[in-house]
């Protein structure tokens, strides 16, 4: 962020003084922007803190009242940058689920024992068809610095659940004995890391601020709607069991649990389960935290107010929302964790929402949403078919396995597994949008609602 403020600051240098007298108010937008930009900083490094440092760290910082470390190679800087890029698999996870729920009641879980690691995959989308606002940046769509399978250890990603230091010693640490704007805290940072990060920045809008709420009832009412006509009846002591794959930050799966689903998330990005588990685990109170998710372009502003406008979150504190026993993240990959036997038959309901088109072989995803529903189980889809692995070549140099079918193939490969369309439209909506820019990406959604093939004497309640 500092070296785009000083290309800024550059370029107004370079206009001349009448020009300069027209605009007197830039070099105080400057200073504006670095001050949100300390302040996204200080909540990023608050939710770092609140967890186990699987990073490398080397470099003290003494505030005076805490030590605060530093990565010796650029794990992290006042640009937001990705520590998480940097680290070994260190949070665990447990097996099964329930498990032991943190302070808000939300746990992280595995439902078997595949292996995770914190590998970094660079799986950034390129140009235009990654990015909300064309700037190159800014839809976790991009984020890819995922769990993969096979590497790391079990235990290692338990710890994101469970953050070991009290939040008011977190507080001390980010706040006192730091100076936010000192330059010599950059440090380099790959873009491609920094990018994940603003994506993050946008996801929180998107799931957990009042500014996200009209995205929110464009994607997730009508799931959440869906689900509550085909299961009516839900029951508090058994309640009918769901899960989310590519869960994001969270939200619809904590939503789904308030409706009185036992509601599983599942996410294999380090930068998404950090984030979501501090927001769902950590928070003390509605709007305790504020971030500045506009600061970094200048392109399709509307006004540097609109661009300088602080959000405020989470919007719903999760630790009194009114979540259903049983809702956990599950960290992994999800072709991994659901295609284990466990698995099969185990769920009455499947939500995916801009999530099918993740996959490298989508072909698969079906097979295992088919697999893992009950007979007469739901599977509530809403989303694009914007291939993530269909450029991949332009952003890592290396061709990946990508099949890209359309949506007619799409529900044709559901219906040879069983899966029945009940019903279907499509749903205009945007993805991590600001809604006040001048440019918006909109995509014009498939919503369906599809029932597994199904003896009535085991179909889930309705
Ligand atoms: C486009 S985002 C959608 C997030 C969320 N469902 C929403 O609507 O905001 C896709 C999410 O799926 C996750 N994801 C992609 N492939 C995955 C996989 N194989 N297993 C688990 N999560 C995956 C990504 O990390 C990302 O958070």
């Amino acid at each position: 962020m500092e070296e785009d403020v000083k290309r800024w600051e550059r370029s107004y240098g370079k206009l001349r003084p009448a020009h300069k007298e027209l605009l007197p108010h830039l070099p105080k937008k400057h200073q504006d922007l670095r001050r949100c930009s300390a302040a996204n900083f200080r909540f990023i490094l608050n939710m770092l803190q609140a967890f186990d440092s699987p990073f490398d760290m080397s470099q003290d910082y003494d505030t005076g009242e805490e030590t605060i470390k530093r990565g010796r190679e650029a794990s992290f800087d006042i640009n937001c940058t990705s520590q998480a890029s940097t680290c070994e698999a260190t949070d665990r996870v447990a097996n099964g689920y329930p498990c032991l729920p943190d302070k808000n009641g939300i746990v992280i879980s595995r439902e078997n024992d595949a292996q995770l690691d914190g590998a970094v995959q660079n799986g950034q989308r390129s140009g235009s068809s990654c990015c909300e606002d064309g700037n190159n940046v800014d839809d976790s769509r991009c984020i890819d610095n995922r769990l993969k399978g096979g590497e790391a250890r079990l235990e290692d990603v338990n710890k994101i659940a469970k953050p070991e230091k009290s939040f008011s010693k977190i507080k001390k640490i980010s706040i006192c004995g730091m100076d936010f704007q000192d330059p010599s805290l950059q440090l380099h940072v790959p873009p491609a890391d920094v990018d994940k990060v603003r994506c993050i920045i946008r996801n929180i809008v998107r799931d957990w601020t009042k500014e996200g709420a009209f995205e929110r009832d464009q994607c997730y009412k009508p799931i959440l709607e869906e689900l509550n006509y085909y299961f009516p009846n839900r029951s508090k002591e058994r309640p009918p069991c769901c899960v989310v794959p590519g869960a994001g930050l969270a939200r619809l799966a904590c939503e789904i649990s308030c409706l009185g689903f036992a509601c599983q998330g599942n996410e294999f990005s380090y930068y998404m389960l950090i984030c979501s588990s501090f927001i769902l685990n950590n928070t003390q109170a509605p709007m305790e935290w504020v971030i500045y998710p506009w600061i970094h372009s200048n392109c399709n502003m509307t006004s540097d107010e609109n661009q300088l406008q602080p959000v405020y979150f989470p919007d719903l504190h999760p630790g009194s929302a009114g979540i259903t026993d049983g809702f956990s993240m599950c960290a992994g990959d999800f072709v991994e964790v659901y295609s284990h036997r466990g698995q099969e038959g185990m769920w009455d309901a499947v939500v995916t929402c801009f999530f099918i088109d993740t996959a490298h072989n989508i072909v698969e995803y079906i097979e295992i949403i088919a697999k893992i529903l009950k007979p007469g189980g739901v599977w509530i889809n809403l989303g694009p078919l914007l291939y993530h692995f269909a450029d991949a070549v332009s952003y890592s140099g290396e061709e990946e396995m990508s099949l890209e079918i359309s949506l007619e193939d799409v529900k044709k490969v559901a219906l040879r597994y069983g899966l029945k369309m009940q019903k279907e439209r499509t749903i205009e909506t945007t993805y991590t949008a600001n809604q006040k820019s001048m440019i918006q990406t909109r995509y014009t959604t498939a919503f369906w609602t599809m029932t597994k093939d199904g003896d009535s004497q085991t179909a889930p309640q309705r």
